[in-house]
């Protein structure tokens, strides 16, 4: 138990953090949410909210005075909020540089001489592109983004490899697989969840570059490998990049509709030449022999689960209630800098770059006004 750790999860009202926060709770740490609910996904946060040793606060990551609240007492903190994947972030690329490479860079500065002890970023396997070898990729493979989202996790990487000897606390990078599982904040825009969910929908699955290879993760597993980046030895951890992911969950597209097509029966069509051209396999042998971490969940038990949850009605308000399910766009009120790009509107009632839906010092001064 870990009752005198108290961390702060920057983005931790989303599909990941939903789910790190409620194992962080189980492991005996406090946690602070900081969020935003950028898709209007506050319900998500619904069954964490009244919990005891949890407290939210609803602002930016680029509100400095809403992270200095949020920061008070906390002893790590983990970064999360980003605008996730590469759909958002094309859609959104200015809005997605002040979160992903400006307002991550601003927090960093903010945290050096508070004493906290670990800073956890979670970067992304995305980082490594298109790679023209089935060998796979170790942390030191060279990186190759190629979307405006890689680009930014790259730069961000950079950042605070460039400062992780000057600063009094430890960075750790983890660069996820692709996640799947269950989440209160379910994400159907991953490709094991959206696939398994089509199916299980009885609809036609259009599948576009079948041979090409990602890693998976399991959101449980990807919270599993934080917490083991928060508790090890620092010299084991402090400035170091971790693949996060497991062998066994390197998949080819085609090898994921193979796996659903042995549980159900789907029409799929595959496609050449699609928009994504990432393709990459890779290796998890140092946070396995680092920081002891091993998956526990595969991509084959976790399919016929999801499709069973489809088939008794879980998500049968799916097409109702889309935008909730995924990063597809940002919720009215977020506020954009001031030379942001016409195509974004500008809500009449926000004169700066930040929105705090609660006034971020009261918020914080309740440690939880939630
Ligand atoms: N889900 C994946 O497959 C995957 C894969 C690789 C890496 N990652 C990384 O894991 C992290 C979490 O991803 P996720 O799947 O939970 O995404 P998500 O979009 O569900 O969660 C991101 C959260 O950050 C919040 N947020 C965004 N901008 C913010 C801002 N300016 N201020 C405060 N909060 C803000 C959002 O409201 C959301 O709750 C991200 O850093 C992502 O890059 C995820």
């Amino acid at each position: 138990m870990h009752d005198s750790r108290h961390v702060l999860v920057i983005g931790g009202g989303g599909y990941v953090g939903t789910v790190l926060t409620d194992e962080l709770l189980a492991h005996g740490y406090r946690v602070r949410i900081l969020d935003n609910f950028l898709y209007d996904h506050f319900i998500a946060a619904q069954a964490i909210l009244g919990r005891p040793g949890v407290s939210l606060v609803v602002g930016d990551v680029r509100d400095g005075d809403a992270v200095d609240a949020a920061l008070d007492g906390v002893t790590d903190v983990v970064l999360l909020a980003s605008l996730v994947g590469d759909p958002i972030s094309r859609k959104y690329p200015q809005l997605t540089r002040e979160v992903n490479i400006d307002g991550s860079e601003d927090l960093f500065d903010r945290l050096d001489g508070r004493g906290l002890q670990r800073f956890v970023f979670t970067s992304t396997c995305s980082n490594y592109g298109l790679r023209e070898t089935d060998e796979p990729a170790s942390e030191d493979a060279t990186l190759n983004p190629l979307s405006i989202y890689a680009e930014t996790k790259v730069a961000f990487e950079r950042y605070i490899l460039g400062r992780n000897a000057a600063v009094d606390f430890a960075p750790v990078i983890l660069r996820l697989s692709t996640a799947f599982g269950f989440s209160p904040r379910m994400r159907f825009d991953l490709t094991v969840n959206e696939f398994a969910c089509i199916a299980g929908q009885g609809e036609k699955l259009v599948v576009y570059d079948k041979d090409t290879w990602r890693p998976y993760c399991h959101v449980r597993d990807i919270a599993a490998a934080v917490i083991a980046a928060l508790e090890a030895p620092e010299e084991r951890a402090a400035g170091e990049v971790f693949n996060v992911g497991s062998d066994e969950n390197n998949y080819t597209k085609e090898k994921i509709v193979e796996e659903i097509l042995r549980h159900i029966d789907v029409d799929v069509s595959f496609v050449e030449g699609g928009k994504d051209a990432r393709n990459y396999r890779v290796s998890f042998a140092k946070i396995r022999d680092r920081l002891g971490f091993t998956a526990m969940h595969s991509v084959s038990a976790f399919i016929p689960e999801l499709i069973d949850a489809v088939r008794a009605g879980f998500y049968s308000h799916l097409d109702r209630t889309r935008e909730y399910f995924g990063n597809y766009a940002v919720r009215e009120g977020i506020s954009w800098s001031l030379n942001s790009t016409p195509a974004m509107s500008k809500p009449a009632q926000t004169s700066a770059a930040h929105i705090a839906v609660a006034p971020a010092a009261a918020a914080a001064s309740s440690a939880a006004s939630f």
